[in-house]
């Protein structure tokens, strides 16, 4: 089997904590890919949120790490590309609920209010924690249906 691929971009806010857990993605076997930001200058989130999330939207990587101070500008940004389903997660629960209820494929995490220790256990349960299918499959595919009308309505509202 090949190795999982994962990308993970932060801005500012979430430099230090991007950097604390690196290494141990490597660790777990992933194949990480850093889309910045590079150091703790200041810099606007929707830009490296915004450039990762379209890797995961368009299928190139199967899932992501994203990370702002409070983790609510990477959530916002994320969850704008068709196919992302970005959870912003405080606790291991909400991890765990976020993979088997909605299928989550970025993870995103508070630099300001998580520290490296519990970001990294909410990691371990993030990525380790398969989707249940069944019932919540139906209202990812409800979702799904709505990002499909938007697009309609974006394409008719073009002409
Ligand atoms: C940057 O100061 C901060 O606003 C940003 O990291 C994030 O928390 C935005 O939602």
């Amino acid at each position: 089997m090949s190795e999982e691929k994962i990308i993970i971009a932060a801005d500012h806010g979430g430099y230090s904590l991007k950097e604390a857990l690196k290494p141990h993605l490597t660790e777990m076997g992933l194949v990480v890919t850093d889309a910045g930001t590079d150091s703790d200058q200041a810099v606007d989130y929707p830009d490296f949120g915004g450039k990762a999330a379209g890797t995961v939207s368009t299928g190139l990587f199967p899932r992501g790490i994203l990370i702002c101070g409070s983790g609510v500008g990477m959530s916002i940004v994320a969850n704008r590309f068709p196919g992302v389903r970005a959870a912003l997660c405080l606790d291991e629960g909400t991890a765990r609920l976020s993979r088997m209820h909605n299928d989550a494929n970025i993870l995103v995490l508070a630099g300001r209010k998580t520290d490296p220790e519990m970001a990294l256990r909410i990691v371990r349960v993030w990525l380790a924690t398969p989707f249940e299918g069944g019932r919540h499959q139906r209202r990812l595919d409800k979702i799904r249906e709505m990002e499909l009308k938007l697009n309609e309505i974006s394409n008719d509202s073009g002409r």
